[in-house]
């Protein structure tokens, strides 16, 4: 059936038209807002290169996730900032680091919150890698039963689920095993799968102080222009226990989410990194871009490409949009 007979423009003459045809729905439901904690007290400080992110001290983090709880949003995802940096990314897995005392302040403030912890040494070491070293080079097994160690002392905080961020080769594998092993059975991994080595990850470095003090990270994050590899990446960490896969970052791999999508049955996760964040706030400071229009679209976009989860730093903004 073609034009006269049939003409598309027919359901989008009005908004309730629009409304009742529309084949994507974004709610709070499918957010993860992303936190970034230290220690001190009475903190908000404000990461320049991103609007609208604060670093929170455990007092003051409080506060904010009964804000983003009170929004809808289910979940939020921790980022530390350590007092002190090693070799060896000490702070990451002492019971007293920054993100652990943070996981049972929220947990006690807000017990039905999913709280999630990214599981990675970045912030950690004093060369900013995520795995420890062997000369110059990321060393893949040695880093594994550390990142287990963070993972089982996320847990031991009351952390509901554990997000390893560092591409080593068979690191959930090792997760799950140390989880299930100190009893944390119930304990979920949602996997940073396919990751790739982006240079949109540029304001979060400023935000978690975390960039590598020499080289970079291809060595261990996908290279962009791989798509069929992503498939295997998230292939193995099925196998090795993720309750959740994710793409990372979403907007230049649109075409990964959806092919993840099509291809698994598991719940597929997406982040709206901190350069896709950015990019909005610096063109609608600048009055280029209609900031609220922009970031509907871009939500709309991760999740219609098949995102059944978006972590991002527009979650609350959104949430409040969805509500009003
Ligand atoms: C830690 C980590 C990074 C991000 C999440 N976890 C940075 C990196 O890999 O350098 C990026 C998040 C963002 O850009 O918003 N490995």
């Amino acid at each position: 059936m073609y034009f006269p007979e049939y003409r598309p423009r027919r359901l989008r003459r009005t908004e309730n038209l629009r409304r009742m045809v529309r084949e994507t729905r974004l709610s709070p439901d499918m957010f993860i807002y992303p936190l970034f904690v230290r220690s001190g007290r009475g903190i908000r400080q404000a990461v320049p290169s991103m609007p609208g992110v604060f670093q929170w001290s455990r007092d003051t983090v409080v506060h904010e996730v009964k804000d983003v709880h009170g929004l809808g949003i289910p979940a939020v995802i921790l980022f530390g900032l350590p007092e002190k940096k090693d070799e060896i990314g000490s702070e990451a897995y002492a019971s007293d680091g920054v993100v652990q005392e943070a996981v049972k302040a929220i947990k006690d403030a807000c017990p039905d919150l999913v709280v999630i912890t990214d599981v990675c040494l970045c912030e950690y070491t004093s060369h900013g890698h995520c795995g420890v070293l062997h000369g110059r080079e990321v060393d893949n097994d040695p880093t594994l039963g550390l990142l287990a160690r963070i993972a089982v002392s996320h847990a031991q905080a009351g952390a509901d689920m554990v997000a390893p961020s560092d591409m080593m080769d068979g690191r959930v594998g090792a997760i799950r095993e140390s989880l299930d092993e100190e009893g944390f059975h119930q304990t979920a991994i949602m996997a940073y799968s396919a990751k790739y080595c982006s240079a949109f990850y540029g304001p979060f470095r400023e935000a978690a102080d975390s960039a590598p003090q020499f080289g970079d990270r291809r060595s261990y994050q996908m290279d962009p222009p791989n798509a069929r590899e992503a498939l295997r990446e998230i292939q193995l960490d099925i196998e090795e226990g993720a309750d959740i896969v994710m793409v990372k970052p979403a907007l230049a791999y649109l075409d990964i989410i959806r092919r993840v999508r099509e291809e698994f049955d598991w719940p597929v996760a997406a982040y709206n990194v901190s350069g896709e964040y950015a990019m909005i706030k610096a063109a609608a400071a600048n009055g280029w871009l209609d900031e609220q229009r922009v970031m509907m679209e871009v939500l709309t976009a991760i999740h219609r490409a098949g995102a059944d989860m978006i972590l991002t730093y527009f979650a609350k903004d959104a949430a409040r949009l969805l509500s009003s």
